[in-house]
């Protein structure tokens, strides 16, 4: 029996998040999308949202008052899911993770509560992804790399084995970080950039060698 789940963010991302919905019912139904939750749905997204067949239901504040569920985050900004993540986990809810199923995932990868991984994403070996991770189309995690709380990997991006992304980590479009590297918390890595060396705390790197 399918289960309900509601979709914070009526944004691009949230209504991509829908389309990974999609492609898992297509396999096996497995959850019944209740609507979206966006505090301040444009009139485009409101109209975008109805295009899918669904709605928003609300904001944040109405959703918590409701019996508690399942949910996942789609909103691409690392702070924001941290902060959601936080309302909807004191109001009982809970974080889906959701596999897109043409999504590669091989052994021992551990992916955290509320995690989102798309289509055409490879991820090896031995690897861990907190809560809330968000690996977007087409990107390539390798072996024995963690990936923690609120990580996003932009599509096309290639983090090498035994990589570190600390918490909040984004790692923009086509951008690539070398093996062994470090990426500290809430540090961006711009698109198309290659990391060559460790990236401290609260940076923006950008550019081939990144600086
Ligand atoms: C790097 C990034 C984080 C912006 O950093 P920023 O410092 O705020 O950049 P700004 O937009 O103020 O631009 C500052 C300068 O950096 C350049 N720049 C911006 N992004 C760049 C990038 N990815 N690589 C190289 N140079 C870049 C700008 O052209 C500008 O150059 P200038 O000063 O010579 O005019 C952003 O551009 C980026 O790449 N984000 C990733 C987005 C992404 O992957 N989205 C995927 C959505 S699916």
């Amino acid at each position: 029996m399918p289960e309900p789940i509601v979709i914070i963010g009526a944004g691009g991302h949230g209504r991509e998040v829908e389309h990974l919905i999609r492609a898992i019912n297509a396999v096996r139904p497995t959850w019944t999308v209740s609507g979206f939750v966006d505090d301040a749905p444009t009139a485009a997204a409101t109209a975008l949202v109805r295009r899918l067949g669904s709605d928003i239901i609300g904001g944040l504040d109405e959703i918590r008052t409701r019996p508690p569920g399942a949910y996942v985050i789609g909103i691409g900004d690392g702070a924001a899911r941290r902060r959601i993540d936080a309302l909807m986990s004191e109001s009982g809810w809970w974080a889906a993770v959701l596999v897109h199923p043409a999504a590669t995932i091989g052994h021992d990868v551990e992916l955290g509560p509320g995690s989102i991984v798309c289509a055409g994403v490879t991820a090896t070996t031995n690897i861990n992804c907190g809560r809330h991770v968000h690996l977007s189309r087409t990107c390539a995690i390798g072996h024995d790399s963690t990936l923690e709380d609120y990580v996003t990997v932009h599509p096309l991006a290639s983090v090498s084995g035994t990589v570190h992304l600390h918490a909040g980590v984004t790692i923009g479009t086509t951008a690539a970080v070398l093996q062994n590297l470090t990426v500290g918390a809430g540090s961006v890595v711009g698109a198309g950039a290659v990391v060559v060396n460790d990236v401290p705390a609260g940076r923006t790197v950008k550019g081939v060698p990144a600086r």
